[in-house]
């Protein structure tokens, strides 16, 4: 096992598949002698569960700034009191969502892309950051579930166009989403299994 930790992001928009992949992946990467753990955001913390409760599924939809500051502040607190402790037990940490699902999504209300990224400045990078892109039409045929605010056809679109763009800057790598969820993991494994293989890990 590496000494620092591998840190693994999987994003994607509202049932795509991403938090079915990110557990199977932390499975097989066990499967295979990793310690690997799963993580989410927005996180267990105090902070994550106040936006689950009161900004995704509260009755009034706050500020776009307000909320982009409260993803901000769950994720230092996820950063610290998950995933930094894991890395530096050595341990492989898959998070479900993490900085980029604040690029697309507050982006998508129309907030500068620079100034997220700057509230965002303590988020430590990735070592990988998987996209499973999956088109919105899908999704919300998929979404049997409560919705919550971000969840409607015109978010969804315009969040995944932050997405791509990431994709085509080479921040994010796409998985294509639309197959079956056996053939997504296989294709995920394998990019992780690379990385890992890979020098500077
Ligand atoms: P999920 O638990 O199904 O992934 O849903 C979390 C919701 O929170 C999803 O609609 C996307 C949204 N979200 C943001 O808008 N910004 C963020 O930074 C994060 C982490 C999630």
């Amino acid at each position: 096992m590496k000494k620092h930790g591998v840190f693994i992001c999987i994003e994607g928009l509202d049932a795509s598949g991403k938090t079915t992949q990110s557990k199977l992946l932390v499975k097989n990467l066990r499967k295979r002698g990793f310690n690997a753990v799963y993580t989410t955001e927005p996180s267990k913390g105090q902070v994550g569960r106040l936006i689950r409760r009161h900004v995704l599924y509260g009755k009034n939809r706050s500020s776009a700034v307000l909320e982009a500051l409260l993803f901000a502040a769950d994720r230092i607190s996820h950063i610290e009191n998950e995933v930094k402790p894991l890395l530096d037990e050595g341990k492989i940490v898959v998070s479900d969502r993490y900085l980029y699902s604040s690029l697309a999504y507050q982006g998508a209300t129309g907030l500068e892309l620079k100034w997220i990224e700057e509230i965002n400045r303590w988020a430590k990078k990735p070592d990988l950051a998987i996209y499973i892109d999956i088109p919105p039409e899908i999704v919300l045929r998929r979404l049997k579930r409560k919705k919550s605010v971000m969840e409607n056809l015109k978010n969804q679109k315009n969040v995944r166009e932050i997405y791509l763009k990431l994709v085509k800057t080479g921040v994010l790598k796409l998985v294509e989403g639309n197959k079956p969820k056996k053939a997504v993991a296989k294709e995920i494994l394998n990019m992780v299994t690379n990385l890992l293989s890979g020098p500077g890990i």
